[in-house]
């Protein structure tokens, strides 16, 4: 049998080159590179980005803590920008449109998962904005750190024109992470709601799961993050670092959304969830959380869940709401070499309560 390289079976677009930022391995900093673009097919989205948020994602990727085993690693779905150009058979986005695109560029399209709508658990494997192989290509996918991006119109969201840009592009990751679970388990008027972590994805759960009606307790770390919890809608704020506070905390809550980033111990809060309550995991840390021990699901018959981002359709119907909320994500802007920085300020929770790159900061690619 003839083998032959990916690249010869796919690769049949002309590429175009595109200024972005990216880590050239796991131990390095981002800088300046440039990558290639795909020309958009029949089916295809140019987008210009304008903006990018920061995932902590984006950090546990690039520095190779899921596993990774291929750079340079282009991080960034958050992605808000304006459509550039469509293909022949586009018909859903025309240029100078407003335009986002999530954490997904692809999928089979035919199994379970995606028939229902739900293409972040298609079962022959999704294609991630980045790190993911690109079908068209083969290539490696790179993400929004960069100043334009191509992608199949059933993966592009669209973006109202009434709304804060920068603010909404947290929404295509941190919201509709939180947002999913958040329905999936029927947070609303009468039901009451504990979000673990004031960060990205933690304040937009504090946000949504006020807007749809729940009585919300935020739990966080960090005691100086208190007031603005409230004014981000907590009805109460419990300092997870104090055991009293916590007691107090005991049986009250329906569901917890936790997105800490780092490893924990998952019974305190398992002790807050009322009977039948659940935990449902969303931070993704690369260790194992040492907790829960059973009884502590056993006895009051909790539930502890997972849950990735969120499909296509359900990504429109949050965007939606969030726009018809008038809800969009708490930001500092930053330029793009201050990635670095922000990464560092990432990790000791001190974001407040989103990076978003402001892409008009892009340096030109290096000539290669
Ligand atoms: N499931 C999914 O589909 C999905 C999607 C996106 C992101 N994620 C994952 O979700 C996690 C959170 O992402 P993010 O962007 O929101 O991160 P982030 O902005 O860094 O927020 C995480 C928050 O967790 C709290 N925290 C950090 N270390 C802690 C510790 N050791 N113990 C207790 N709390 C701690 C901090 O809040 P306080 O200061 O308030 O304590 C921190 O601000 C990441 O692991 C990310 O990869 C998952
Ligand atoms: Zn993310
Ligand atoms: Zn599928």
């Amino acid at each position: 049998m003839l083998l032959r390289s990916p690249s010869f079976f796919f690769d049949r677009s002309p590429m175009s080159q595109t200024s972005a930022f990216g880590a050239p391995a796991a131990d390095q900093p981002l800088i300046s590179l440039a990558i290639e673009r795909r020309e958009p097919g029949p089916r295809d989205v140019s987008i210009e980005i304008l903006f990018c948020g920061v995932c902590h994602s984006d950090l546990h990727t690039v520095r190779g803590e899921w596993g990774q085993s291929e750079w340079p690693i282009v991080p960034g779905h958050e992605i808000v920008g304006r459509v550039s150009a469509v293909g022949a058979e586009v018909d859903g986005f025309a240029v100078g449109d407003l335009a986002g695109v999530g954490c997904l560029v692809d999928s089979c399209r035919t199994c379970a998962s995606c028939v229902e709508g739900l293409e972040q658990y298609c079962e022959a494997g999704n294609v991630q904005t980045y790190g993911g192989l690109e079908k068209e290509t083969g290539r490696m996918t790179h993400g929004g750190y960069s100043s334009a991006i191509v992608v199949d119109q059933d993966f592009v969201l669209h973006i109202s024109s009434d709304v804060d840009l920068a603010a909404t592009a947290p929404l295509l990751c941190a919201g509709i992470t939180t947002y999913s679970p958040l329905r999936k388990w029927g947070a609303g008027p009468g039901s009451t709601v504990g979000v673990v972590g004031l960060g990205g994805l933690g304040h937009m759960a504090v946000k949504l799961a006020a807007a749809m009606g729940a009585e919300v307790t935020l739990f966080t770390t960090s005691p100086g993050k208190a007031d603005d919890g409230r004014a981000l809608g907590a009805d109460h704020v419990v300092i997870s670092t104090d055991p009293e506070a916590m007691a107090a905390a005991r049986g009250t809550l329906d569901l917890i959304i936790n997105t800490v980033a780092a490893s924990h111990d998952l019974d305190p809060y398992i002790a807050t969830l009322k009977r039948d309550g659940s935990i449902v995991l969303v931070g993704a840390p690369p260790e194992p959380h040492p907790s829960p021990q059973v009884f502590s699901l056993i006895m009051s018959r909790r539930s502890i869940a997972g849950s990735a981002i969120g499909g296509i359709a359900e990504t429109q119907e949050m965007l939606d709401f969030c726009a018809e909320h008038n809800l969009g994500s708490d930001i500092e802007m930053i330029r793009m070499d201050q990635i670095d920085e922000a990464y560092e300020r990432v990790l000791t929770s001190d974001v407040k309560y989103r990076f978003v790159i402001d892409m008009a900061s892009m340096p030109a690619a290096p000539a290669s």
